[in-house]
């Protein structure tokens, strides 16, 4: 009964207690364009009889007018909502759908199977029980049945039904199911799933879907939907320990603390002792407050508000968890990453790390190595293109609360985002924390960055020189710190050219070694301010994030952007170097403005075009800008 839409005689209690009581399984269908996911979506939900009249009618419509399949219903075209997948012919979004039968409710995610969306497979495969992936039988296992196989394991899935589709178009031939069938097998054993199910099916003809098709008697398999009704997938969030997010501090009157958020594992009771991360403060869990009363217990996905017993200190961001098993903390840990992004992984660029419950800035401090899709083989690398996966290390700017991906898959996970853009860029799955951050702590010193500066009479800064190869920056540089110096300050000035004669020299010209380049620069100008002086950096520096990242690392006000921003024109014109001319003739390569970006700063505290005004003048309008900003007082 509460399989079929609800009816006027059904008694509506009863309807909607039987399907509260069923069970729940999400699963995610994918695999390559034209497997036929679409069409084994919409049969399942028409053979059970999922359809109501009206949708049935615009399927019937919908096939006259886009269908594929001649006379016959196009059932793609129900769960191909997207008009512009119409149009293309393949599916460009993850499409939740919702279903359920006499046994189980579902939900399915649609995942496209195009080789650019393999994000969007990872958004569906990340809360998912089971995957479903379909192979075409007349074309076997393929790069992407093996790419999302893999990512279906990394993201934590630990069920696959393997439906080999189209059997029909492949004469119901046993021979051909056996082929794909060891196959997938040999290349899924080091994955590790719990189970495998490969199934011979025809979603168009219906073979195996609803109930076993006569065409394969050889087959003595499950039918797909009964399978789906019945494997066991539950490995339940409930047995996890106990971890809430806080996402509010609830304080309506002075009465009343409590802290509000939406359980991602394990159950809570009052009376539990509870430890808050990162603080390590630890009480007893005195009330679960929800909407409708006090609860005795509140388990995964509740939101609620839970009070403690003592007043301690606890923000948004941080997290609750059991007291007898709380999650790591670290600002170091190995991961894996699925890159997915266009542009690619810089090592060393500052990303911002967004988990359950916190952002951090965070970068990647060495790319271990990629992992082949194909044969699960670990290469090297430098860097991570879209849609490949690889094992890193990353360095955060403050510590997080997490547990090992393996174990919780809400506190394991991460999202990487681009700082300039807030695109997503990534997706991560933490594998352990770093042994060496637990063990290197700051140490504390006795003279500050304040005593060094003030013995010194100034006010520590970073004067950083930005522009093209030849613009004037370092000419302009030199002069300034001689003006400087002249008037009695303490100075330095980190030269491109220079430091890629020492600190910088195993350095080329690569876009990843120009983000090291700048990392490391910044990090040692971080360092001379600290030492109270004010430093002079003339370096290409064309990124714009590395240009941000160094203004974030120094303190409010201690950065100041000098954009040397004398056209390209001019400067290949002058061509000091003689580099200009070399690049035109392709002997050197990468040579920024000809075939390597410059990202043109937007908010350069100052900016000076050396064909317009001589170097000495715009030496003294920097020194003027120092002193009319305070910087040369004390
Ligand atoms: S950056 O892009 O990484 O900031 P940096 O300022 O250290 O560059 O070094 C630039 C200097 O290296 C230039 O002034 C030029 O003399 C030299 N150089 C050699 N090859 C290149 C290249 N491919 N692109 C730019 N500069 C180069």
């Amino acid at each position: 009964m509460a399989n079929a839409p609800l009816t006027a005689d059904d008694n509506v209690i009863d309807y909607l207690a039987a399907h509260e009581r069923k069970g729940l399984m999400r699963f995610i269908t994918c695999g390559s364009v034209d497997d036929g996911k679409s069409t084994l979506i919409g049969r399942l939900l028409y053979d059970s009889k999922l359809l109501y009249d009206d949708q049935l009618a615009a399927l019937e419509s919908d096939t006259k007018k886009h269908g594929t399949q001649g006379e016959k219903i196009d059932f793609a075209l129900l769960v191909d909502g997207l008009a512009a997948e119409r149009e293309q012919g393949i599916t460009i979004d993850v499409a939740y759908r919702f279903f359920s039968t006499e046994k189980r409710k579902f939900i399915v995610a649609d995942t496209p199977g195009h080789e650019q969306y393999t994000r969007n497979m990872a958004t569906g495969a990340s809360t998912a029980d089971l995957a479903v992936i379909l192979i075409d039988a007349r074309r076997g296992v393929l790069t992407q049945t093996r790419r999302h196989s893999y990512i279906a394991s990394l993201l934590g899935i630990r069920h696959v039904v393997v439906a080999v589709n189209k059997m029909d178009l492949a004469g119901y031939s046993e021979k051909t199911f056996r082929e794909i069938e060891s196959a997938y097998r040999e290349f899924a054993e080091p994955l590790g799933f719990s189970s495998i199910a490969v199934m011979p099916l025809s979603a168009l003809e219906g073979d195996n879907m609803i109930t076993k098709s006569p065409h394969t008697p050889w087959y003595d398999g499950a039918a797909l939907l009964p399978y789906l009704e019945t494997v066991n997938v539950r490995e339940s969030q409930d047995d996890k320990p106990f971890r809430m997010p806080v996402q509010w501090v609830n304080r309506p009157n002075l009465d009343f603390r409590g802290f509000s958020g939406t359980i991602a594992s394990g159950t809570v009771n009052p009376g539990d002792d509870i430890v808050v991360l990162p603080s390590a403060k630890r009480s007893k869990v005195e009330r679960i407050v929800t909407m409708d009363g006090d609860m005795d217990k509140a388990g995964p996905d509740m939101a609620v508000t839970v009070t403690l017993e003592d007043e301690i200190d606890i923000s948004r961001g941080d997290i609750l968890c059991a007291g007898q098993a709380p999650a790591e903390q670290t600002d170091q840990f190995a991961a894996h990453l699925l890159w997915m992004a266009e542009d690619k992984l810089f090592p060393g660029r500052q990303y911002l790390l967004k988990t359950a419950n916190r952002i951090v800035p965070a970068t990647i401090t060495e790319l271990k190595h990629k992992v082949n899709v194909n044969t699960l083989e670990h290469m090297s690398g430098k860097t991570l293109e879209l849609n490949e996966v690889g094992f890193c290390n990353f360095n955060l700017a403050q510590p997080i609360a997490f547990d090992p991906y393996n174990d919780n898959r809400r506190t394991g996970s991460f999202i990487l985002i681009d700082k300039r853009t807030n695109a997503t860029i990534g997706a991560g799955m933490i594998d352990f924390s770093l042994r060496r951050a637990q063990n290197v702590h700051w140490q504390d010193l006795d003279v500050n960055k304040s005593a060094r500066a003030s013995t010194k009479h100034q006010r520590p800064c970073v004067l950083w020189f930005t522009g093209l190869s030849g613009s004037g920056k370092s000419t302009v540089a030199n002069l300034v710190e001689k003006r400087l110096h002249d008037l009695g300050r303490h100075t330095y000035t980190l030269d491109g050219d220079n430091v890629r004669h020492g600190l910088n020299k195993d350095l080329g010209f690569t876009d990843a070694d120009r983000v090291e380049n700048i990392r490391r620069v910044a990090e040692s100008a971080k360092l001379m301010a600290d030492a109270g002086l004010i430093v002079c950096v003339s370096f290409i520096s064309p990124f714009q994030s590395e240009r941000l990242m160094a203004r974030e690392l120094l303190e409010d006000g201690e950065f100041v952007e000098v954009y040397i921003s004398t056209p390209l024109e001019v400067c290949e014109q002058r061509d000091v170097k003689g580099l200009y001319a070399k690049a035109r003739r392709g002997e050197i390569k990468n040579f920024t403005g000809i075939d390597s970006a410059y990202e043109a700063p937007q908010r350069a505290e100052i900016d000076v075009d050396t064909s317009d005004i001589p170097a000495a003048d715009a030496a003294d309008a920097i020194v003027e800008y120092l002193q009319g900003n305070g910087y040369l007082e004390g």
